[in-house]
């Protein structure tokens, strides 16, 4: 899977600006070294049916000579055989006294477990059994972040894991009030650890809808939400029973804007390390908006061009997903201007025309008409978020608003006593966009959400996607984000010339 997204910036802070003290994961070490050096007669299939990457069978007990005895390297076996040289065998290359001695002090250190394979099954399970040690209330505020993905076949990995893990720590520091480590490790080799929203103080709700709807209160999306929105890797797998299980005990309880398990932790690192970014996650933690009491206390909308660019994707390594995953599309982070770039499910265009001349324009002038033109091959609904100079605006424009091959004009509106009047710019002078969004299939309307900060609110354009609960009593995706197109068109309104 590659991505390319329009207009991005890297502007990240970089990996060799953090200490790099700490040593690799001895655990990790080890694993590497039986890997690299006892694998390719020792995956369990060869002449001996010792599988040596299973910890598992290591630790078996039901054997005169254990092959491996937690905190007692004298009494295993393994370490009897390379300690004598009699393993790697014959013409193989000896261990070292320092490869020797990581194993001993590994074993001595009780012979801590690790995956056979560290793809999306161990991070998966490892995940709900930690859930299960934290209370079902507790379970809402309790993130998960991977480096798994990040460990391959050489040594060079573990460094840069470890170089990785320091560096999100460094970084998560900077963006919320956590005083002590933000980095839970829940396993032993280092690779998956556990946030807790409240020590970072990213559980803030500081959102309310525009307009604001009854309770007056805040809208339940928080920082860790927000982070979501933008996160490219997400994945979900409608068919594995082990996701059916991570939905009902680990995602539902957590109830965020999207069903995302974990986030890998290198992408978070690069994306917390954006300056936008870590402005915005600043903001939100320090400043608390009063609650506005009703609808028409609504200030003047404020709508300040987005100036975000969220980081580069990270390439997932090939195989890393088991049995057949799904990308959940980041489709409302404001730095993807355009999805899908490619193979969109159906065609559609959308423009921007002048009503006159019919002709698609990036300019007009104030006061001038104008109108929409759509045409798809398919029957599709369709949302459009209005991003003007007075403030953000959303409209869904209803039923299949479309028909297939039915191309249409729009260039009318309708106030809410039915009276039409053309499309016209207003006075205001500047640039402004068109963010349209359309499927073949009903989704929800999106909702306009904003942070009222007195000098730099925050807004986002929303579609939440929660699971939903079938007859048979398990979860799936309650609309599917990969039939949706986005479109962005920024116009320019200029002065108007007095004749
Ligand atoms: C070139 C192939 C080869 C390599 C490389 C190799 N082994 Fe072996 N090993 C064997 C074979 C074959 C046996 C089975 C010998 C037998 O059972 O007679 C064995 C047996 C063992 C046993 C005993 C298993 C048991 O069930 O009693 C242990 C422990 C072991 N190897 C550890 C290692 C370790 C640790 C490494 C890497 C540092 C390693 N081996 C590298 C071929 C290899």
């Amino acid at each position: 899977m590659r991505w390319f997204f329009l207009g991005w910036t890297l502007c990240s802070v970089p990996l060799s600006g953090y200490a790099q003290s700490s040593e690799p994961n001895l655990t990790l070490q080890v694993r590497a070294l039986l890997r690299s050096r006892c694998l390719e007669c020792h995956s369990g299939l060869g002449r001996s049916s010792l599988a040596i990457l299973d910890h598992g069978q290591l630790l078996r007990s039901d054997r005169p000579l254990p092959i491996v005895q937690p905190r007692k390297p004298e009494a295993s076996l393994l370490l009897d055989l390379v300690a004598e040289g009699s393993m790697p065998p014959g013409i193989k290359p000896k261990l070292t006294a320092d490869e020797v001695a990581l194993l001993r002090n590994w074993i001595r250190r009780g012979a801590a477990s690790f995956p056979k394979e560290f793809g999306e099954r161990f991070v998966f399970e490892t995940i709900l059994q930690d859930m299960k040690s934290v209370t079902f209330a507790d379970r809402k505020w309790m993130r998960y972040v991977s480096f798994a993905h990040l460990i391959g076949d050489t040594p060079q990995d573990l460094g840069r894991l470890t170089e990785e893990v320091a560096a999100l720590r460094e970084v998560l520091k900077t963006v919320s009030k956590a005083t002590g480590d933000p980095l839970k490790p829940i396993e032993t080799t280092g690779t998956l650890f556990r946030l807790n929203l409240k020590e970072l103080g990213w559980d803030a709700q500081r959102f309310q809808r525009v307009p604001p709807r009854s309770p007056k209160e805040f809208e339940k999306w928080n920082l860790f939400d927000l982070v979501l929105l933008d996160y490219p890797q997400a994945m979900t797998y409608p068919a594995s029973q082990l996701y059916d299980q991570v939905m009902s005990e680990v995602l539902v309880p957590m109830d965020q804007v999207r069903p995302v398990a974990y986030l890998h932790g290198d992408w978070l690192r690069l994306y917390l390390s954006h300056q936008t970014v870590r402005e915005e996650m600043v903001r939100l933690i320090k400043y608390t908006p009063t609650i506005k009491r009703s609808p028409t206390d609504e200030p003047a909308p404020l709508f300040r061009p987005t100036k975000f660019e969220s980081p580069l994707p990270v390439e997932l390594p090939v195989g890393y997903h088991f049995d057949q995953g799904k990308l959940i599309p980041p489709i409302d982070s404001p730095a993807v201007h355009t999805f899908p770039l490619k193979k969109p499910p159906f065609d559609v265009e959308f423009e921007i025309v002048d009503a006159a001349t019919r002709q698609p324009r990036r300019q007009f002038t104030q006061r001038q008409r104008f109108a929409f033109t759509l045409k798809s091959n398919r029957d599709v609904y369709v949302e459009l978020y209005w991003q003007e100079i007075g403030g953000g605006r959303l409209q869904s424009l209803g039923d299949p608003l479309v028909k297939a091959y039915q191309p249409r004009l729009l260039d009318k509106v309708r106030d809410e006593r039915g009276v039409e009047s053309d499309l016209m710019f207003s006075d205001d002078i500047g640039t402004e966009r068109l963010i349209f969004f359309a499927s073949d299939e009903k989704f929800p309307p999106g909702e306009l959400i904003r942070f009222d900060h007195p000098t730099d609110p925050i807004e986002r354009l929303i579609h939440p996607l929660p699971l939903e609960r079938s007859s048979d009593g398990k979860y799936h995706l309650s609309w599917d984000p990969n039939r949706m197109v986005k479109r962005t068109i920024e116009y320019t309104i200029v002065e108007r010339l007095k004749k």
